[in-house]
């Protein structure tokens, strides 16, 4: 067998209060920040003051951009740019979830490359038909999670909305590695349950996914089986007792495996599937899409899957505790059971049709699949049509 594997290049700082050395370490990188957050959740907890404290306190001058909405879309990234190109920042640092964090480094993309001749982040996306290449002149990342999560702190991705012709593609770069990367535990604890739940499913998803990918490979796969094992175990703790440190530890610790594991391997068809139904209806949350159809595409992929997929799907089931005396199509089954359980556990067992997805959008979803999300689709174990995909929309209401 052989494979490739990327090592990122990023500084990651791991525990609880990491976020005072946010100033000492960004020093290393640039003299002026663009700090990129959503509209509330830094601000009222504290950590947007903490953030430009410390980095005032290293003579770091620091802009604040903070109008990122959950599912970002291409106008807040545009918009970011231009003012990180008129106040001449040099290092655009995300402090968020997925959301503000994709967006610091889309408008470190914008920014960098708009110097020669401006430009927007939908010239660099899969949809056109000659996609604007990312480059090095993309400017310094540093991403600072506040959800465990979509991985974004580690991953080359960043995932952004284009409100008109409601596409989500994923923009993919190893020129948007973060060069450091915050995980503090005092802020990840401050999720809702609602919001542990949802994200900590999206970091299942991330593992699920990879590890039955076409790309995967035995690095990856560790990641893999160890995340599911961690979210198996932890996400119900977290939910629970959201104060509960070892929980919110090990659920920190899954979403950087996981978006390790992502990042060379790719997701496959739930992402490829979830993200045009975020693109048609942005107030359906990321994880919560994944919730709705996760669960379907297994059954899909255990259904027509070939012997190393169902070997895969039964050592899943194993990591989730299920007994599994052999490695059959039944009891790979069991993962599937497994999964119901544990979203029944965090009260996340949702249907597209209770999300408000109509099921006439089913056929425009689908085609927006192929146009965004064709590598998803081509990453699946078994390889799924337009039919197919159709069906498992319709299987998931
Ligand atoms: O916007 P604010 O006011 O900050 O509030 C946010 C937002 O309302 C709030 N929040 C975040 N951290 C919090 C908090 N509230 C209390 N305490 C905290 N510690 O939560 C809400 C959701 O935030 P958002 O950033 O949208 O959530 P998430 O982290 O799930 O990110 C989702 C985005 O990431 C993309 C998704 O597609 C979606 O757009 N992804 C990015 C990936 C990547 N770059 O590699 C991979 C993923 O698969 C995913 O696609
Ligand atoms: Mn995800």
């Amino acid at each position: 067998m052989a494979f490739e594997y990327l090592l990122p290049q990023t500084h990651l700082l791991f525990g609880e209060g990491v976020l005072s050395r946010l100033g000492e370490e960004v020093k290393k990188i640039g003299k002026h920040a663009l700090l990129v957050t959503g509209k509330k959740s830094m601000q009222s907890l504290g950590f947007l003051d903490e953030a430009i404290k410390s980095m005032e306190k290293e003579k770091i001058k620091v802009t604040h951009y903070g109008k990122v909405e959950p599912n970002p879309t291409v106008d807040i990234v545009d918009e970011g740019a231009r003012v990180a190109l008129q106040e001449g920042c040099d290092v655009i640092v995300g402090m968020g979830g997925g959301s503000a964090m994709d967006t610091a480094k889309a408008i470190a993309v914008v920014a960098g490359h708009s110097k020669k001749s401006p430009c927007s982040i939908w010239d660099f996306s899969v949809t056109q038909d000659t996609p604007k290449p990312i480059t090095k002149d993309t400017l310094p990342i540093v991403a600072i999670t506040s959800t465990s999560g979509t991985g974004s702190h580690v991953t080359k991705y960043a995932v952004i909305t284009n409100s008109k012709t409601m596409e989500k593609p994923g923009f993919g770069s190893e020129h948007i590695y973060p060069l450091l990367s915050i995980v503090d535990l005092n802020i990840v604890k401050n999720m809702s349950p609602e919001l542990t739940a949802r994200t900590g499913f999206d970091t299942l998803a991330h593992v699920l996914e990879a590890f039955v990918s076409k790309r995967s490979n035995p690095i990856s796969d560790e990641y893999c089986l160890k995340a599911i094992e961690l979210v198996y175990k932890y996400l119900p703790i977290a939910y629970q007792e959201g104060n509960n440190m070892q929980a919110r530890f090990y659920m920190a610790l899954a979403d950087t495996y996981a978006g390790w594991a992502i990042t060379t391997v790719s997701t496959a068809l739930p992402h490829g599937m979830a993200h045009p139904v975020s693109g048609h209806y942005p107030n359906i949350d990321h994880g919560v899409a994944l919730a709705a159809l996760s669960p379907g595409i297994m059954e899909f992929n255990i259904d027509n899957g070939d012997e190393k997929t169902i070997y895969k799907y039964c050592k899943i089931a194993e990591v989730m505790g299920k007994s599994v005396n052999e490695y059959n199509r039944e009891n790979a089954r069991k993962s599937v059971q497994a999964v119901w359980e544990l979203l029944e556990k965090i009260n996340l067992k949702v249907k597209l049709g209770e999300l408000g997805v109509n099921k006439n959008e089913i056929s425009a979803m689908t085609k927006n699949v192929f146009r965004t999300m064709r590598k998803n689709v081509n990453f699946n174990p078994v390889p799924a049509s337009e039919k197919d995909v159709e069906e498992i929309y319709q299987r998931c209401f």
